[in-house]
């Protein structure tokens, strides 16, 4: 078990470069073996999360070359073999792989994905589009064999805008036969990010970043090229960092137009923020107003974004009001930060934070990726010494993050 240490309330200052986003990368790896030749990703985020993927590629006998942010991968000799438990459990993304080797060979077999355990987390919507498709599934102990005589392109109507499953339904279709529409798909900018890579390599897709995206099918994919997007919920997090602990604070190499939810939520609260074409910058205030953030699909607040922002909240004087709409089980920071002294209730889906209240470190525990980036939030925060357990789950998706904080000036080290 990995575990941070951070001795808070110091003030931040200096530029923190953003990297490339996690949940763009994790579906660009998979979206690779769609080719029949060489495609380079570059700006890929150092995170345990890639090497996680980058273990499915090895086992499936595909060459990845992996230099500083950027992978060559080439698939020319992969073996489309069972995708291990172990493996497949890993992280939630490992799911992109049921798309993109059913979109290719016409068959998968692994088993039901792993990641946080926010909420129940199904697969159904993409499951029912691979039939829709022409797949046939069978299930049994969470493992999956899906396979088709013919994937045949065919409207998909979503009952949830699911990003996995837009984003699956693209790798499933992009070979297919004929022309797949899918309807009330996800809007994200990482969907934007794939469909842009599988165009590069011959795909034929349009309408990805709106609700309907028309895929025509194709028979070959060649040599591609991406360079994944920003990460804007990395982006987030230091902007809330910034808000709480910052001066002169620079989030740097981001997409800005991606942030609007959250510029515009701190903003409300009474935030000092210089906007400008690719960055943020944080100078001091003293003084919060309390607000009320609901998560959303894009471009709504983004719920990965809710835990750490909920930290934010504890310093902003009245009651303010959390309301999550998109997992079940998204509040297990909370008991840490009433551990720590903030003054938080949770009833169901909803959070009220009374501050102003003074947060001092305390041991708490990282039981999800955000959860933890949340604390790390609270401990930088924090009077004296916070300890994070299980760390391991935020270094799934925060590039170089203690490298990061310590060169801001924050007291952080990892055991
Ligand atoms: N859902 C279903 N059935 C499905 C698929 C989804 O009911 O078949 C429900 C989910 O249970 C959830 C909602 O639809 O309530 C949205 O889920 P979605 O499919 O959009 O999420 P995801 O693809 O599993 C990705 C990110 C998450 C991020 C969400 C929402 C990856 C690997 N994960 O998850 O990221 O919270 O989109 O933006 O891209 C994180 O980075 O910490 C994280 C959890």
């Amino acid at each position: 078990m990995k575990t941070i240490e951070i001795i808070g309330n110091k003030t931040l200052s200096g530029t923190v470069r953003i990297s490339g986003a996690k949940n763009a990368s994790v579906a660009l790896i998979p979206a690779a073996i769609l080719s029949d030749d060489i495609v380079t990703l570059c700006n890929l985020p150092e995170i345990s999360d890639i090497d996680a993927l980058t273990d499915i590629l090895k086992a499936l006998n595909v060459d990845v070359n992996r230099a500083t942010e950027t992978a060559v991968i080439d698939p020319k000799n992969m073996i489309n073999v069972p995708i291990e438990k172990e493996l497949s459990q890993k992280l939630r993304a490992s799911y992109y792989f049921m798309g993109a080797l059913l979109g290719k060979y016409k068959k998968v077999e692994m088993y039901f994905p792993g990641g946080c355990n926010i909420g129940k987390r199904p697969i159904n919507l993409h499951l029912d589009a691979f039939k829709k498709l022409g797949a046939t599934i069978v299930e049994s102990d969470n493992n999956y064999i899906i396979e088709a005589q013919e994937l045949k392109g065919t409207t998909i109507s979503l009952d949830v805008a699911s990003v996995g499953a837009t984003i699956n339904i693209m790798l499933a279709a992009v070979k297919a036969k004929g022309i797949t529409i899918i309807e009330n798909a996800a809007r994200e900018p990482e969907i934007v990010n794939v469909a842009t890579f599988l165009n590069n390599m011959g795909a034929k897709i349009s309408g990805a970043g709106t609700s309907i995206i028309k895929i025509k099918g194709v028979n070959y994919l060649g040599k591609g090229f991406v360079e994944v997007i920003p990460d804007r919920i990395e982006a987030g997090t230091y902007a809330i960092i910034g808000a709480l602990v910052g001066d002169n604070f620079k989030v740097d190499n981001i997409i800005t137009s991606h942030l609007d939810a959250i510029v515009e939520k701190l903003k409300n609260i009474g935030c000092n923020i210089t906007e400008g074409e690719d960055y943020l910058l944080f100078n001091k205030v003293e003084n919060f107003k309390s607000t009320k953030i609901k998560t959303q699909v894009y471009p709504g607040f983004p719920t990965d974004l809710q835990q750490p922002f909920s930290v934010l909240l504890t310093q902003c004087n009245g009651n303010s009001k959390v309301e999550e709409t998109i997992y079940e089980n998204r509040f297990m920071h909370i008991p840490y930060l009433n551990k720590m002294g903030a003054n938080i209730t949770v009833s169901g889906d909803v959070a009220i934070i009374k501050g102003k209240t003074q947060l001092t470190g305390q041991e708490v525990v990282a039981t999800d990726l955000r959860a933890g980036a949340a604390l790390v939030v609270a401990g930088l925060l924090a009077e004296g010494k916070t300890t994070i357990a299980y760390a391991e789950h935020i270094l799934r998706g925060y590039e170089n993050i203690i490298e990061k904080l310590t060169e801001l000036g924050a007291k952080i080290a990892i055991k």
